[in-house]
């Protein structure tokens, strides 16, 4: 109901207050130090609203009990766990950033585990709630949404300190997926923002909108590439990736070579489609012919899956070119792997 939702986001603003709060504490100065030793400041903090979660069990729950949320909001709400003996903080020991919607409205949390004898994962989002459906959400968008609509571009990063760095680097198109790959829903969610209503809008090689992921060089970066390989074509073809040479992700890269570095990543962006077909290339030798045939195996059913009816004769010439093939035998195995 309209009266729940809005108990839950009280909650949520009252949580939010409290771990900033909290981010001043002595307990949690490791929490500090690891947002200065990413080059985060305490403007970046505030900016972001970054917190921190103590790792006492009640910490939380108590706060909000004394300003008057029942037992039953407090599960609702997505911000305490329950065990045999009742209720505690789900986050304890994090920093925690705030996830907002559109509006801004706080609708849950993604926490950073801060200490090495944690037995949890290195991060911990709020779960499905009736405020928080993690497969629309994207972190970041309140900021994001004014320079999305009007460079008809939004900048998809891994985490939340990749956006906080992105934005302080002057890319402030940038939102992360919170613990999620990026889906069919989120397709929805930036379509909507860019003014996009899909069907004929959508024009390829247009300048119209466009979409650049970035991933970390590591393995589940080219994974998530791969997987967003399976979302509507229509989108695919507007789809970029940025990865840096070094695989570093915008973090690391603010922190290491400046923001500078930040947003050459954004201008080194390729074709999703190019992304693909080369991050199936190099797990081949093209220097033997009998590599150059296996590569060729494995890339021509990532042609044969582009839909486009332009794009997919392109990216067989350029197939071809990329393994010093000749083009027509390409387009056999295309045609074959159909
Ligand atoms: P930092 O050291 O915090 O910069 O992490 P990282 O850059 O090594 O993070 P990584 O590239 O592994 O992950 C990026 C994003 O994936 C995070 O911001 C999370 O949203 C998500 N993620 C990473 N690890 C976990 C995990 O253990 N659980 C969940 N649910 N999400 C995770
Ligand atoms: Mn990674
Ligand atoms: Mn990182
Ligand atoms: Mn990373
Ligand atoms: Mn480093």
């Amino acid at each position: 109901t309209q009266g729940q939702r809005k108990r839950l986001l009280d909650a949520h603003r009252v949580a939010a207050e409290f771990f900033v709060a909290q981010l001043g504490s002595p307990e949690a100065k490791v929490g500090r130090d690891f947002l200065t030793e990413r080059g985060f400041g305490r403007e970046a903090a505030a900016q972001f609203g970054v917190g921190y979660a103590p790792q006492g069990w009640q910490a939380l729950t108590e706060h909000l009990r004394r300003n008057g949320f029942t037992e039953a909001e407090l599960r609702l709400s997505g911000l305490v766990s329950e065990g045999a003996r009742g209720i505690y903080d789900r986050f304890r020991g994090r920093l925690v950033w705030p996830i907002r919607e559109v509006t801004g409205d706080v609708i849950g949390f993604g926490a950073r585990r801060l200490y090495d004898d944690d037995q949890g994962p290195k991060y911990l989002n709020t779960p499905e709630t009736p405020l928080y459906k993690k497969a629309q959400v994207l972190y970041g968008l309140d900021l994001a949404k004014g320079a999305i609509r009007s460079d008809r571009t939004v900048v998809v990063v891994e985490g939340y300190t990749d956006v906080m760095a992105c934005h302080l680097a002057g890319v402030t198109n940038a939102v992360a997926t919170c613990g999620t790959a990026f889906g069919e829903e989120h397709v929805k969610v930036v379509r909507r923002l860019m003014g996009d209503t899909g069907g004929a809008q959508l024009k390829v090689g247009s300048t119209g909108s466009k979409v650049i992921f970035t991933f970390d060089g590591d393995e589940a970066g080219q994974n998530a590439a791969l997987k967003a390989f399976s979302l509507d074509q229509q989108f695919l073809a507007q789809t970029f990736v940025a990865v840096d040479a070094q695989g570093q992700d915008p973090c690391e890269i603010r922190q290491h070579r400046g923001d500078d570095a930040v947003r050459a990543l954004m201008e080194a962006r390729i074709p999703l489609f190019e992304f693909v077909i080369r991050t199936t290339l190099a797990s081949h030798d093209l220097n033997t012919a009998e590599g150059r045939v296996a590569a060729l195996r494995a890339s021509a059913p990532v042609v044969a899956g582009i839909r486009d009816r332009v794009l997919q004769p392109e990216y067989a010439r350029r197939l071809a070119g990329w393994l010093g093939m000749d083009v027509q035998a390409v387009r056999d195995s295309v045609g074959q792997a159909a």
